[in-house]
């Protein structure tokens, strides 16, 4: 499934974001902002459980801690996903963290996936984040290599994507549902997202 995330806070720092004028410092500000954002839906459905540790209120109450029913793992796609870690964990202070590198060819767009790591975690519910999905290529390989490794809880948060991408995804991996800022309207011909904000790995990291 997919879920479009809209919400005037978001709209307004996305607007930010496409702004070719926007500096690197705020364009990673508003990412990071958007991400903490979109925790409240993607992990709307989490649940939770009274924990066996307890906490007493200043009024003399004791309550068992709330806890998530889920251990999760952010995994970013290197390098633009990086962009979306802080925000999400500010919000999931216990979230553990993966890598997963991937390079999108700059000719053919075909994805090669270059690093991969994932903490020890038993069970996680897994979110993939990269801010971008164009083709889908870097996507779809990425969830792949994790469902490889014997992870099949996983989810995939994006802040823009082109019909296509969405297409592809939910085509090759059914069972992820999809959390978006925004589906724009289509690709150019060099696999960029339009309207998009530009190549998001440079804004973020200031490389071009
Ligand atoms: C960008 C982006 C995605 C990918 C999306 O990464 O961060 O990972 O392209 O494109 P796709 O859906 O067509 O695969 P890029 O390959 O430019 O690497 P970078 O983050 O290191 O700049
Ligand atoms: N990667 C980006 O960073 N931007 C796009 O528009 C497409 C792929």
């Amino acid at each position: 499934m997919v879920f479009e995330i809209r919400h005037p806070l978001i709209d307004v720092k996305l607007s930010i974001m496409r702004d070719e004028r926007t500096k690197s410092k705020e364009f990673r500000e508003s990412l990071d902002e958007i991400a903490s954002l979109m925790s409240y839906e993607i992990f709307k459905d989490v649940g939770t459980y009274p924990a066996a540790e307890t906490i007493t209120t200043p009024t003399g109450v004791t309550l068992p801690k709330i806890k998530l029913n889920n251990k999760i793992v952010l995994v970013p796609i290197l390098r633009a996903g990086i962009g979306m870690v802080d925000g999400i964990r500010n919000m999931i202070p216990t979230a553990r963290i993966g890598h997963i590198g991937i390079y999108r060819d700059e000719v053919t767009l075909e994805p090669h996936e270059y690093y991969f790591k994932l903490p020890k975690v038993e069970n996680p519910l897994v979110v993939v984040v990269d801010p971008m999905l164009a083709t889908g290529g870097s996507a779809i390989a990425a969830i792949s290599s994790i469902k490889k490794r014997g992870y099949n809880n996983i989810r995939m948060a994006t802040l823009v994507a082109s019909p296509l991408g969405i297409e592809k995804v939910t085509k090759a991996h059914p069972d992820v549902n999809i959390y978006v800022a925004a589906i724009d309207e289509k690709l150019n011909e060099h696999g960029y997202i339009l309207p998009g904000l530009g190549d998001a790995g440079d804004r973020i990291f200031g490389t071009r």
